[in-house]
């Protein structure tokens, strides 16, 4: 007998082509230093690129994240009592969610909701959590903070929210953006409502310098990829083979930064947002931001936002911390 779908989709809405153009014109006109934002490195190109990041020996973020869920899911879902439903800001690849996810139909059925704003990565997330027993998947194809506040709107009465945050994907956004967003999240949260937080640890810089310049070129390719994406969605007209991958670390902001350097002035037109624009040579386009933490800062970072505490777990291999945070 065949069963029943356990996946299915929100009518999606997505960012529309003209949001897309206006954030590239506004980042490119930015005085002194030209940027485009992160979020726009993931269409499927970017995706695919970055699941390939994922198996590189030199970025061994998500394999830590990945090992640490496989290891302590049972003790993280132990510290936040049922009923629970489970929300995920940025479904990613799902291979770490399982674990929890599993822990988690161990003792209840699981309605569980990725948020995404890419349909692409919500459908592989489908594809790879799909088949757990007892697990039921809704996907979002919304910005997280409208994706959460309809799953809240969802839950009955009596359930905890258990919001995954998972891949330190808070790392790519500034820190006061990143407290901000935490508090965004909080307000749509009731006090005992639960988040489960990564976040990459600082580690020495020629260790993370080569974890974002790897020497096969596939975080070269992620970044150009950006520019690609211009091209084809927009009518850019951007010559790849104009711009070199360049990655930084800012000791003051402990960060890595990602970015596109000209290789020669250049004229660059956008046909669909009407707009041309001008590098230099040795100019950079700044495309990526990725912040690192220390244990304790972490906490602070979540007693800031309405949080508190209650776990943290490291992985001794790439240091990584797993964060439970309660809100009060
Ligand atoms: C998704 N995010 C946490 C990754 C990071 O490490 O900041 C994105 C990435 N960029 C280059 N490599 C990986």
């Amino acid at each position: 007998m065949a069963s029943a779908p356990r996946f299915a989709m929100a009518s999606p809405v997505g960012h529309s082509v003209s949001e897309f153009s206006s954030d590239v014109v506004v980042g490119l006109r930015h005085p002194g230093q030209k940027e485009l934002p992160s979020k726009y490195l993931y269409d499927a190109v970017g995706s695919a690129l970055f699941d390939a990041i994922c198996v590189l020996p030199e970025y061994g973020l998500n394999r830590a994240g990945q090992r640490m869920l496989e290891r302590y899911s049972g003790e993280i879902t132990d510290r936040v009592p049922g009923p629970v439903v489970v929300a995920e800001l940025g479904s990613g690849s799902g291979q770490q969610t399982r674990w929890l996810l599993e822990a988690l139909a161990r003792r209840q059925r699981v309605n569980y909701y990725p948020i995404d704003i890419s349909g692409s990565a919500l459908f592989r997330c489908q594809q790879e959590l799909g088949q757990i027993d007892l697990v039921s998947i809704v996907g979002f194809e919304r910005a997280y903070l409208d994706g959460l506040q309809e799953v809240a709107a969802r839950r009955r009465s009596g359930e905890r929210l258990f919001v995954l945050f998972l891949g330190s994907t808070i790392g790519n956004f500034d820190r006061p953006a990143g407290d901000q967003f935490l508090r965004e999240v909080r307000s749509i949260l009731r006090a005992g409502d639960a988040l489960l937080l990564a976040t990459d640890i600082e580690k020495p810089i020629s260790k993370l310098v080569l974890a974002y310049d790897d020497p096969a070129g596939v975080t070269a390719a992620f970044n150009k990829n950006l520019l690609a994406r211009i091209n084809r969605e927009l009518g850019g007209d951007f010559d790849l083979a104009q711009f070199e991958h360049v990655v930084r670390y800012d000791e003051t902001e402990r960060r890595i930064e990602m970015h596109l350097r000209s290789k020669a002035w250049q004229r660059v037109t956008i046909r669909e947002a009407g707009f041309r624009f001008y590098l230099r040579e040795g100019e950079t386009i700044w495309t990526e931001s990725s912040h690192k933490y220390d244990s304790q800062g972490v906490i602070q970072m979540g007693e800031r936002a309405g949080y508190q505490c209650a776990g943290q777990w490291h992985d001794s291999e790439w240091p990584l911390a797993q964060n439970l945070f309660f809100a009060v």
